[in-house]
């Protein structure tokens, strides 16, 4: 599935924008800069495909990426802190919140978590609008280059028992690192066994 063509289609600012729901498709939701358009650019090796930088709030619309003729891949802007004004962030927010709750061919999200920080109170609310639209989500562990493996053990068992709570999570992790390359294989798997 990843070896074919991996192309931008187009970025959505509002739900009508959304193409056609004529094939399954996957999201990356997650805080402002964990890492959601690097680990898209890593999972399809094409580095500028989508637009990742170091300030939060880098993604201000739902982008879609054709994957082969199969499925979209969909970059969402981040939640929580963002450097743009503040009418500007309720709008993508609203945005991402209809879009999490209302599209019928969403099959899988996945919700990003910083390796360093584990999951937050945003991440929570989130969680709990996907368990009330009944949207199966899977957390993907980012960055874990950057922390030391006793650290992320904590980490770890902070994620695994927050989710137990969430009905709609799917139990089992996946430790990425866009920068080296850990996990993406098992994340392109993943995905390409949904349908
Ligand atoms: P928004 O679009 O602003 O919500 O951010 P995002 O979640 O798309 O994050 P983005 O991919 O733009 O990455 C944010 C910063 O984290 C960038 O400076 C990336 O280079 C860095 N980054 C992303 N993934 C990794 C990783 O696996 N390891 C390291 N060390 N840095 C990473
Ligand atoms: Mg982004």
């Amino acid at each position: 599935l990843f070896a074919g063509q991996t192309e931008f289609l187009k970025g959505v600012v509002a739900m009508s924008g959304l193409p056609d729901p004529d094939r399954p498709e996957v999201c990356f939701a997650g805080r402002s800069n964990v890492g959601k358009s690097s680990l898209i650019n890593a999972l399809t090796g094409r580095k500028g495909l989508a637009r990742a930088s170091n300030t939060p709030g880098r993604t201000q619309e739902i982008n879609y990426f054709e994957l082969g003729q199969s499925h979209y891949l969909v970059d969402l802007p981040g939640y929580g802190f963002a450097n743009a004004p503040v009418a500007v962030v309720e709008k993508w927010q609203r945005l991402l919140k209809q879009y999490l709750s209302g599209r019928q061919t969403l099959r899988r999200a996945f919700v990003l978590v910083d390796s360093r920080h584990g999951i937050k109170a945003v991440d929570e609310e989130i969680m709990t609008l996907l368990d009330k639209s009944a949207v199966t989500f899977q957390c993907v562990m980012t960055k874990t280059d950057k922390v030391k493996e006793k650290d992320r053990t904590k980490v770890l068992d902070q994620v695994r028992a927050k989710l137990s709570k969430h009905p709609a999570a799917y139990p089992e992790l996946v430790l990425t690192s866009s920068e080296k390359g850990q996990g993406i294989d098992v994340l392109r798997s993943i995905i390409a066994a949904i349908d």
